[in-house]
């Protein structure tokens, strides 16, 4: 890692000890750092999506897109991909929904990811020959000037369904709220603009959480303690080896917390802070909201967007593609 990455990464990890904050790491456990089982965060993710036959955020969402870009208007000039991901998204969502827009000029793609910026824009430009494209390699949730008259942001892949919290804690509301208005003010810069925003809809959390019951899912939330140990050495009795999987459904606030717990006692020092963690201990590694679409309608409308009364839903309602005018 990068001296300034493994400083984030440390910070990150300290808070997550401390029971500071919970979901926020899951930015990390798509980490390329070989552990000594052979596995990989990327490699874990790949496997879990490619073979989990119950996962369907992906598929339900790609399903969806037909009708959406026949519902949609197709007069943008300007697209903006907050998070544009990897070439499945780019082949069967950015693509199609550009191919949809008769007057387009400008595609502008922004990620935290050189990887993703690069190998996606690169998809867009061989398709798209005649438009212009740009690459912002950056945080969306901080707002970013943008050209363009007629703007259309693509927000997809459920991105918004993974906030911070700590289980036992409240909905996290306003910070849902000030990430939706950090995307509209990107959108709308100056003037108004339109954003399509996926997310995981699924009322039954039960099932939800049978399709992350898989071995790579498991590895990955519990391997991440192997890239702490690889990474932040902690001294002491830190042992990677000993954490199990404890996911947790909170239907009050519809969200699935994953969990993992040490199997025993550990205590060490990441720097010069000491921690007594006691076997069973619970840390959010990453948490997956999904949200009724009348509560997403709020959360929309109170971050100042008038969401579409008709979004496009999957059947037994599991994702939801909403487009909302701001
Ligand atoms: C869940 S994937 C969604 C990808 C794609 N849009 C899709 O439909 O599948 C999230 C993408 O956003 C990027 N990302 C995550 N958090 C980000 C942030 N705060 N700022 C910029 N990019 C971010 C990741 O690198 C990844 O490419």
């Amino acid at each position: 890692m990068h001296p300034n990455v493994k400083q984030l990464f440390k910070q990150d990890i300290i808070d997550l000890f401390s029971h500071k904050r919970g979901g926020h790491v899951q930015k990390w456990i798509y980490n390329d750092q070989i552990r000594p089982d052979n596995t990989s965060g990327s490699t874990l993710w790949h496997n879990f999506i490619t073979s989990s036959a119950d996962y369907y955020p992906i598929q339900h969402e790609i399903d969806l897109i037909p009708q959406l870009t026949n519902q949609i208007s197709h007069d943008f000039d300007t697209v903006i991909d907050f998070g544009l991901g990897n070439q499945r998204a780019i082949n069967n969502k950015t693509i199609p929904i550009l191919l949809s827009q008769t007057n387009l000029k400008r595609y502008i793609a922004i990620d935290v990811s050189e990887n993703s910026l690069l190998g996606g824009t690169q998809r867009v430009k061989n398709q798209f020959n005649k438009i212009h494209i740009s690459r912002i390699n950056g945080d969306f949730y901080n707002q970013h000037d943008v050209e363009g008259i007629k703007r259309l942001g693509l927000f997809l892949g459920s991105t918004i369904s993974n906030q911070d919290m700590i289980h036992g804690e409240e909905f996290p509301r306003n910070s849902i709220v000030n990430h939706l208005k950090t995307l509209g003010n990107t959108v709308k810069n100056s003037n108004q603009g339109t954003l399509i925003i996926s997310f995981d809809s699924n009322p039954d959390l039960k099932s939800a959480l049978s399709a992350y019951q898989h071995p790579s899912w498991i590895s990955m939330m519990t391997g991440l303690m192997h890239d702490v140990a690889a990474e932040l050495t902690p001294s002491g009795d830190f042992n990677p080896s000993m954490w199990h999987y404890a996911p947790k459904i909170d239907v009050q606030n519809n969200v699935l917390h994953h969990i993992i717990c040490p199997t025993i006692d550990q205590t060490f020092c990441i720097g010069n802070i000491e921690f007594n963690l006691k076997k069973d201990d619970q840390f959010v590694i990453i948490n997956c909201f999904k949200y009724p679409i009348d509560l997403f309608s709020e959360l929309l409308t109170e971050a100042g967007f008038t969401p579409s009364n008709s979004p496009v839903r999957s059947t037994h309602n599991t994702m939801t593609l909403i487009d909302s005018h701001i």
